[in-house]
């Protein structure tokens, strides 16, 4: 059956402001997790410690997190893609942290400047050192239902690179759709053929994009499945300057509206991420892609 609640790893400080255009001021970023926070997130990656060359965006990594105190019990992650980005976000004062490889060799490529196996080396080591000094690491595995360059992806792909991530002692494995592109049977398939590979549901996350409007069916795929995790970030913002194509993630409004729909508890107020998706779009002009946030502010 369907799990009773599901944990929201809110990503749009991070994967949510990487690739925006308009420059963010550092208070503004710091406010956005604040808010987040008190609107009951309790996981939520907070940036990225990468080349300032590669995410300009995201270059104040260390302002933002000096900037934003962490509520009890609350999960503050960075993204770091080396043991530079981890002795960074160390230095910084994160006390957990994100590695990301690739399910296909051109993104491995554009994203990460590295083979598909090279990456997976690099994020290998990035885990052992943390997970040695007691720093808990989470991993994506992006590309996982489909390339832009390559087309179809190999499950068996997939479900390798998970596997190394797991073993090397990633507490929790991401799948990403990267693009956006995968369905609910695609969905049902990797998910099946990651659990198959040995990897325990309860350390599966899903991390999917939106760019072909078919997120929730994905999710809805894979809860069906027991997978309890989903990334999402606020107001549906989100991208990957990496990968052709790629836009928002799937919007946290949308998927707690479902969740709380389903009766699964996300922990999470509706309302308060809402108006932070508001709070934002105001602040930037922009608005905001999340079908819930606005119906909400037009109800
Ligand atoms: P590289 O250029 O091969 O790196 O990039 P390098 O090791 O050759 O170093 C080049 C320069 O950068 C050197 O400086 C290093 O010291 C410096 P120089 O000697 O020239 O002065 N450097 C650093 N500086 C600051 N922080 C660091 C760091 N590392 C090296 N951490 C690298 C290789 C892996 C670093 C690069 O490709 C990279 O950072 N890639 C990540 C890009 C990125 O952030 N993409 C978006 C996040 S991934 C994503 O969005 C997908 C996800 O959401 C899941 C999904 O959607 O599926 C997670
Ligand atoms: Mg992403």
């Amino acid at each position: 059956g369907m799990p009773a609640r599901v944990t929201v790893f809110e990503v749009g400080p991070r994967d949510g402001l990487q690739a925006e255009t308009d420059i963010i001021p550092t208070p503004v970023k710091a406010e956005l997790c604040r808010r987040l926070y008190a609107a009951g997130s309790r996981d939520l990656e907070v940036t990225s410690f990468v080349p300032p060359a590669w995410i300009p965006q995201l270059a104040d990594a260390a302002e933002v997190v000096a900037a934003v105190d962490v509520p009890d019990a609350a999960r503050a992650v960075a993204l770091v893609p080396n043991l530079k980005g981890l002795q960074r976000a160390l230095d910084a004062g994160i006390r957990e942290v994100s590695v990301v490889v690739s399910a296909t060799e051109s993104f491995a490529k554009a994203n990460l400047n590295n083979t598909r196996s090279g990456a997976i080396d690099r994020a290998v080591e990035v885990i052992q050192a943390a997970t040695a000094d007691g720093i808990p690491v989470r991993g994506y595995v992006s590309m996982a239902f489909g390339d832009p360059w390559e087309g179809e992806v190999d499950t068996q792909a997939v479900a390798q690179a998970a596997t190394a991530l797991h073993e090397a002692g990633s507490r929790t494995v991401a799948l990403g759709d990267t693009i956006g592109v995968a369905t609910p049977g695609l969905t049902g398939r990797v998910v099946q053929e990651t659990l198959a590979a040995g990897i325990p549901v309860s350390a599966l996350a899903l991390h999917l994009h939106d760019t072909y409007g078919q997120s929730l069916g994905n999710v809805h795929a894979a809860l069906r499945l027991g997978v309890a995790e989903f990334d999402a970030s606020v107001g549906g913002l989100g991208r990957c300057p990496y990968a052709k194509g790629a836009t928002g993630n799937l919007a946290t409004e949308d998927l707690v509206w479902m969740l709380h729909g389903l009766g699964i508890e996300t922990g999470l107020d509706l309302g308060a991420l809402a108006a932070t998706t508001l709070w934002l779009s105001r602040i930037r002009g922009i608005p905001a892609p999340s079908n819930v946030a606005r119906a909400l502010a037009a109800a």
